[in-house]
């Protein structure tokens, strides 16, 4: 049933207004959980716009949970590289794996199953089970919370304990159970295309009758936000250090950005570091041995990037790149897998860094 919160013309209007003006999507041509989680996946912190490609790609190749299961990690992360949020790609393969080992390879069809799954959260475990199975699970995404916010001029931050949990039982509440599925994309369709963030065209929208919001002009004050979590500079200088056209790399690991790519040897300081400082550190006089290091690489030396600034989440990373030509390796073969450098489209990298072999190799 619809809610008691609003008249049936509601939805009426919400459904004519998805009809006519939906975008035509890949996904929202499918019931197959598998695709649809995929798609959701992708959507989590990329635009639709910039999705659509990777998201064709990854499916082709991976057409199914066990296509994606029998796959090497690094072969997924290369098909994900440059989407940023690689965690996303490792859970997705981890999960289909988990999938084929306990449910036979079959997509769990319950809410409850689904959401236990791991990089499965609220919102995706509401999408899958909705999209693929019309479950009565309500979707709330960055759209979403924008809409109701404005709908129901909300004063509660929505990231907020308070506010997530009044927007939960919100959208909950207002979510046609009918027709969950069709609901679901059209809230968040409205809140991609007309409910905009900034200078949405209120007297097009089919819901500007009911929007608190809009009737007391006051659309731009809503969804209230707590303060912005706070960000550090980060400052990474990378060599790529060439000798008889083999170079260096390594896999990162541990719980800090780009966990699973690969990156060149790095060097990270706690502010800006000329090369001045950085040919006496004691990384490079290790890798290359201290001899090498001073004023016998200088002239070796190509400064490729100089510093620019690639903004993360919650980081900055100002970042340098240096190619150096050297007779010998020294010892980098103890500290980093050496491969030929026509191998490095082989191995998946940071969008950073793939900036850099653009630059380096145009
Ligand atoms: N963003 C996240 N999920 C989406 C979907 N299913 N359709 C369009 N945009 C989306």
């Amino acid at each position: 049933m619809p809610n008691r919160l609003f008249r049936p013309d509601f939805y009426d209007r919400l459904f004519n207004w998805y009809n006519m003006h939906h975008r035509d999507l890949p996904w929202r041509d499918t019931k197959d959980p598998y695709i649809i989680w995929v798609s959701e996946i992708i959507l989590q912190q990329t635009r639709v716009a910039q999705g659509l490609d990777y998201f064709k790609r990854f499916v082709s190749r991976f057409p199914d949970i066990r296509a994606l299961a029998e796959a090497q990690e690094d072969e997924v992360l290369r098909y994900w590289q440059g989407l940023g949020y690689y965690s996303r790609a490792r859970n997705l393969h981890e999960t289909a794996r988990v999938i084929c080992k306990q449910h036979e390879g079959i997509f769990p069809s319950e809410h409850g199953d689904i959401r236990k799954l791991k990089g499965i959260g609220d919102y995706t475990a509401a999408a899958i089970a909705s999209f693929a199975w019309d479950q009565p699970y309500a979707v709330l995404d960055g759209n979403v919370h924008r809409v109701l916010s404005r709908l129901f001029s909300i004063p509660e931050p929505i990231d907020s304990a308070k506010g997530k949990r009044i927007f939960k039982e919100l959208a909950q509440e207002i979510l046609d159970t009918r027709q969950p599925g069709l609901y679901n994309q059209a809230i968040m369709e409205l809140g991609a295309l007309q409910c905009v963030p900034a200078n949405p065209a209120c007297p097009d929208c089919p819901l500007s009758g009911f929007c608190s919001a809009y009737l007391y002009n006051k659309v731009q004050d809503f969804p209230v936000k707590q303060k912005k979590a706070k960000t550090v500079d980060r400052y990474l200088n990378y060599f790529q250090i060439l000798s008889n056209h083999h170079t260096w790399i390594r896999k990162r690991t541990g719980k800090d950005i780009w966990n699973g790519l690969y990156e060149f040897p790095l060097i990270e300081t706690n502010e800006a570091a000329g090369i001045e400082t950085l040919l006496t550190s004691e990384e490079l006089g290790l890798w290359l041995g201290d001899g090498t290091v001073g004023k016998a690489i200088e002239k070796s030396i190509r400064l490729v990037i100089p510093e620019i600034k690639h903004v993360l989440s919650h980081q900055i990373i100002h970042a340098s790149f240096y190619q150096i030509f050297v007779e010998e390796p020294g010892h980098l073969s103890d500290y980093f897998l050496m491969i030929k450098e026509e191998e490095l489209g082989n191995y998946a990298f940071s969008r950073l860094t793939e900036k850099f072999l653009e630059r380096a190799n145009p």
